[in-house]
């Protein structure tokens, strides 16, 4: 989707999102999970499992009523309860586990082999088939983009097992000699739970980065609130190798970038993916006039009750022009 007037306020040469708002589930999740459940099946799976902090489930279990399969999900404290109920309404199975992301990975792995489900978290070490999903973004902006990518790639990072996909999808195009060289990659995270920024920051090996999780991830963000780098052996050599860079940012600044966004060019994205907006501003100052795409990965729909808690309540009014004189104050 093009973004001109973003583009021209932010002083870049050409600005697109990426729109996986529209996905089935309403976040680029449908685009991994759909090949972890078509895995599932061949290997004659009946239930499968994941850990998720919300879009992941919803996908899980959508794609698994279609299949046939039970759905059980284990979800973070923190998850929103939108999208649980989102995952509710499919028939899933679902428990909150108070602990860390990655306490809550454990105990999914020890369900998974108790009782022989098959394990769909969308992290590349524990699960290497749906996370060459999202390599499919790469390939469609190249058909999108007719060959010519942008110089810049910008997009959201937990666990890193998107923005790693995209860099492998763009591996396979150089490969097939379609692409000569990769447009540099951008990650953005939350301040209170940036582990790839310090990651990069300091250099840090990706086994170092997994000895030491995030202590305590503190954002609204709750989709990028990964205490490790569960695809850094992919995320991290993207970001690296391709002069790419990861902006931290805060939440209040990611609100008003929803805002931006939303006012601006008429999209509407949810809380984890309003980090990107921020991080354009700021890729934006050190680089004016260059082309860059952003991904917008996931629907302001799934945050409609933050929405409406943040926002004035519109006014009631009675039918007459009067009425209405005495709220619009003209
Ligand atoms: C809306 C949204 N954006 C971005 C991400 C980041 O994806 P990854 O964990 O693969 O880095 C997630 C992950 O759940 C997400 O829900």
């Amino acid at each position: 989707v093009p973004a001109p007037r973003l583009a021209r306020e932010l002083g870049l040469g050409a600005l697109s999102f990426k729109n996986e708002m529209v996905n089935p589930t309403g976040s680029f999740k449908d685009r991994q999970v759909s090949v972890g459940i078509t895995h599932a099946r061949t290997l004659g799976a009946d239930t499968v499992a994941v850990v998720s902090s919300g879009n992941v489930a919803a996908s899980t279990a959508a794609y698994a009523a279609r299949a046939g399969l039970r759905a059980v999900l284990f979800m973070h404290a923190f998850a929103s309860p939108d999208k649980m109920a989102q995952a509710a309404a499919f028939g899933a199975t679902i428990v909150r586990v108070d602990a860390p992301p990655s306490q809550v990975f454990s105990l999914c792995i020890a369900a998974c082999e108790r009782w022989g489900w098959q394990h769909l978290s969308t992290a590349g070490m524990y699960e290497p088939w749906n996370v060459e999903g999202a390599k499919t973004i790469a390939y469609e902006l190249f058909q999108q983009y007719e060959g010519e990518l942008p110089e810049w790639i910008v997009a959201p990072v937990g666990g890193g097992g998107l923005l790693g996909g995209i860099w492998r999808g763009l591996l396979d195009l150089r490969r097939l000699g379609l692409i000569k060289d990769l447009p540099r990659l951008c990650g953005v995270q939350a301040s209170g739970c940036a582990p790839l920024k310090q990651a990069v920051d300091y250099g840090t090996a990706y086994l170092d980065t997994l000895r030491h999780p995030w202590p305590n991830p503190q954002t609204i963000a709750g989709g990028i609130a990964d205490d490790i780098l569960f695809d850094g052996h992919t995320v991290l050599p993207a970001i690296r190798t391709t002069g790419g860079c990861v902006v931290a940012v805060e939440d209040d600044a990611l609100v008003a970038g929803i805002h931006r966004l939303a006012r601006t060019e008429g999209l509407l994205c949810e809380l984890t993916t309003g980090v990107v907006m921020p991080a354009l501003e700021e890729l934006a100052r050190a680089n004016q006039g260059a082309r860059v795409c952003a991904v917008l990965t996931g629907s302001g729909l799934k945050d409609v009750n933050y929405f409406a808690r943040a926002l004035p309540e519109a006014p009631l009014i009675a039918p007459s022009i009067a009425a209405l004189e005495g709220v619009l104050g003209v």
